[in-house]
């Protein structure tokens, strides 16, 4: 009888922990909300203090691989540091934050394949965002004249793969 408690206690606490594991909130809010990610994504949001708003300011879109160039940013392509607005920002909760992440996708128009599809690519390949994860590229996190952020996603490439998939994988809802 106790062994058959243990049973089900082990089988519920792990069905507990995966359940979790796919979950927005759980699993991949706090790492959508690091500065390496929300200060690009703030950049044209006056009501969030945005860099276009201060040290930015008239900056031109022409300008920014002047400074974010190859060297620093380590993009193959620099001219792929861009801001633009209309995504997720700070001070969004796990629900804000994932319904504008599919919203800035149009997600409600593709089918879950294509959604999965392109959340993969953009998540795991896409240059910005790997800038933003701890040790993805040897220049992530750097900044001109020096500088660097240091509010990265933490954990490394595949522990940021893993969370993502199992979010995929657990249908992309925003609970
Ligand atoms: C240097 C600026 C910059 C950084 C850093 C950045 N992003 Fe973005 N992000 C953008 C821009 C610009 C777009 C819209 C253009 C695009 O989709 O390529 C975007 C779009 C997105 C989208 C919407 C998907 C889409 O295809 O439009 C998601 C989700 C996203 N970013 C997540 C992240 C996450 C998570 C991080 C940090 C790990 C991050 N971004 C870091 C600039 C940035
Ligand atoms: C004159 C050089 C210069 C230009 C041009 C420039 N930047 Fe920057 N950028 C910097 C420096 C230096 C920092 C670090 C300190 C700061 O915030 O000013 C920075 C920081 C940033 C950050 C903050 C990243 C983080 O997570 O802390 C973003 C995002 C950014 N720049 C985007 C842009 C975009 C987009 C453009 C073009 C519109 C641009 N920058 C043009 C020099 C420049």
């Amino acid at each position: 009888m106790k062994l058959l408690l243990l049973f089900a206690l082990l089988a519920f606490g792990e069905g507990v922990a995966s359940a979790d594991q796919g979950r927005f909130s759980t699993t991949l809010f706090a790492k959508f909300q690091v500065k390496g990610c929300t200060t690009c994504h703030d950049f044209h949001e006056k009501g969030r203090w945005g860099l276009a708003f201060g040290s930015h300011r008239e900056r031109s879109v022409e300008m920014c691989v002047v400074c974010h160039s190859k060297s620093v940013t380590g993009f193959e392509h620099p001219e792929e540091w861009f801001a633009m607005p209309g995504l997720y920002t700070s001070g969004m909760d796990a629900r804000q934050t994932c319904e504008a992440t599919r919203s800035a996708l149009h997600a409600k128009f593709k089918s879950r394949i294509l959604l999965q599809k392109q959340l993969e690519k953009h998540l795991f390949e896409d240059p910005r965002v790997l800038w933003a994860i701890e040790g993805a590229t040897p220049q992530s996190g750097v900044l001109p004249g020096g500088k660097r952020e240091s509010d990265l996603v933490r954990g490394g490439l595949d522990r940021w793969k893993s969370d993502v998939r199992s979010w995929i994988e657990g249908g992309m809802a925003c609970d």
